[in-house]
């Protein structure tokens, strides 16, 4: 009898919240939260140092989260929104906090990616990413070599990517502070950090050495996971 009146209560539960969901109400208000990195802080050593991935993700990642929240903070109801559709659709955010947004949100948005598309262990590029990167470079030597000069080119601050487009073809880019390829309609494949904040405790003015070593770091397995969500 009363495991049927638990299970009455939890039916009528239920149905309460369906209809609530139903008639438009919202139950996801959840704040943007910093996500541990998939590996130790030393772990990309000699590469990238422990205490420039300390600051990089403890302070300058932190405060993207933070700032991003307190923008949200104004208009709640766009927590409903992944962080993506967000960047995907800039026009569309509410004018006071659309600057806030794109600046903090793709600072978040780019630093998860960032963190993600390195790792300590070695990978090799594989698959369908490689025959795409030996069709539009020629070959990978040829895509580092092209690659390496456009994360050279960012003047000031800003990011470089391999790219790829709605048919698979890929290419490489530059975006200035925290803009990102998702909001260009493009889907980021790999790309590197240029801010100073990334490089210059261990690299100083020598942002070129920092671009050579990185190639270490990518992880070509989550790299081809990314392209082949667009394999064609
Ligand atoms: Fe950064």
């Amino acid at each position: 009898m009363k495991k049927r009146i638990i299970a009455i209560i939890l039916t009528v539960f239920c149905l309460f919240f369906q209809s609530l969901s139903s008639h438009g109400f919202a139950f996801r208000y959840q704040k943007y939260q910093v996500k541990e990195l998939p590996y130790q802080y030393d772990s990309l050593e000699p590469y990238i140092d422990e205490e420039t991935m300390i600051l990089h993700h403890d302070k300058h990642y932190q405060t993207y989260v933070n700032n991003l929240n307190t923008a949200l903070d104004k208009h709640p109801e766009l927590y409903e929104y992944s962080l993506a559709d967000l960047l995907k659709d800039t026009d569309s955010l509410p004018k006071d906090i659309s600057d806030a947004v794109i600046n903090n949100g793709g600072g978040v948005y780019n630093h998860e990616f960032f963190f993600d598309i390195m790792t300590p262990k070695k990978t090799n590029l594989s698959g369908n990413l490689k025959s795409a990167i030996t069709r539009d470079f020629g070959s990978l030597d040829n895509f580092k070599s092209e690659f390496s000069k456009a994360a050279l080119s960012v003047f000031g601050s800003g990011w470089a990517w391999l790219v790829s487009d709605s048919d698979g073809k890929l290419s490489i880019i530059t975006t200035k502070n925290q803009d990102n390829p998702i909001s260009l309609n493009l889907k980021p494949i790999i790309g590197i950090d240029v801010w100073e904040h990334a490089y210059y405790l261990k690299y100083k003015n020598e942002r070129s050495k920092y671009i050579d070593n990185w190639f270490n770091l990518i992880n070509w397995d989550k790299a081809l996971t990314n392209y082949s969500e667009n394999p064609k």
